[in-house]
């Protein structure tokens, strides 16, 4: 496979169906076609496929092509407009080369008020670079995100889709400098090491690196509330979570059935239209489906 030059051209000017045009050498296009064959495989229908598919043609490209465009078209049976209509929509399908780490600072509300903006400054200066640009050496591509449900370690920045919590200007200099430097990083919760975005791409594409349980999940700021709720005697089993959920379902459906009017037809069968029916011939269902990402 040739090299995208990636920083040749200003930023910007590449798009899926402008960049890299090239076809895949022999190698990579056997590879990419028996990857793609075993997630089509998990999905009744083959285009449920596109969404790792993309995140799989980012692995091998570090971003999604216009030759990956073309490929994905191929192997489900739909048409590139249908194609890069999708990865145009979804902000971790990058339309120009990304660079080996994706760094996100969060500057939603609440990141935002504590220290969020004052980061994303800090860092956007000392990186010269704005939203969805890369430094010129490749490494990083830096981004204001949305919420990360990390709202407990604001201000949150992350590496790769990697937590790192309770961030300041001055450790989110020192994770991008290490980063551009390859030295070691460790998130703050999750695996011990940050991997590639290409690397990333291929387990979002549904091929796992077995680090998805590695190291911390939850902190300790997520489990105060189980703590506090547990000091106060509160039954915190799933039992009775459970139970609870199904006593306030049961509410609902009541209240629900006395709102209701005689006029009101009752709904039966599946609103399924035609076009969710199964392909004709599945494959069969051999892995268990990626896990989406999608953050929109
Ligand atoms: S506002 Fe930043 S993680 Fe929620």
């Amino acid at each position: 496979m040739t090299d995208i030059d990636a920083h040749s051209d200003p930023l910007h000017q590449l798009t899926p169906l402008q960049a890299s045009d090239e076809p895949y050498d022999e190698q990579t296009l056997a590879d990419l076609r028996e990857d793609a064959a075993e997630v089509i495989a998990r999905y009744p229908q083959k285009r449920s496929a596109l969404l790792p598919l993309l995140h799989l043609i980012q692995s091998v490209d570090g971003f999604v092509t216009g030759r990956g465009v073309r490929f994905c078209a191929e192997q489900l049976d739909l048409s590139e407009a249908e194609v890069s209509g999708v990865a145009t929509f979804y902000t971790q399908y990058k339309r120009h080369p990304n660079g080996d780490y994706t760094v996100g600072v969060c500057t939603n509300t609440l990141c935002a008020v504590m220290g969020g903006d004052l980061i994303w400054e800090t860092v956007s200066q000392h990186l010269g670079v704005e939203h969805d640009e890369t430094t010129p050496d490749g490494k990083i591509t830096l981004e204001r995100i949305e919420c990360n449900a990390a709202c407990d370690f604001a201000p949150v920045v992350m590496a790769n889709w990697e937590f790192f919590d309770n961030q300041t200007p001055e450790s989110t200099v020192r994770l991008v400098d290490d980063l551009r430097a390859g030295r070691d990083v460790r998130p703050t919760r999750g695996p011990g090491r940050v991997c590639t975005f290409k690397q990333v791409s291929r387990v979002l594409a549904g091929f796992p690196d077995g680090l998805a349980d590695e190291g911390v999940g939850a902190g300790a700021a997520s489990l105060e509330g189980l703590r506090l709720a547990k000091e106060a005697g509160v039954d915190t089993s799933s039992d009775a979570s459970a139970a609870e959920a199904s006593q306030g379902d049961t509410e609902r459906s009541v209240a629900a059935d006395d709102a209701a009017t005689p006029a009101t037809p009752p709904v039966t069968g599946s609103t399924d239209t035609p076009a969710n029916a199964p392909d004709a011939d599945p494959q069969p269902q051999s892995h268990t489906p990626a896990k989406e990402d999608e953050q929109s």
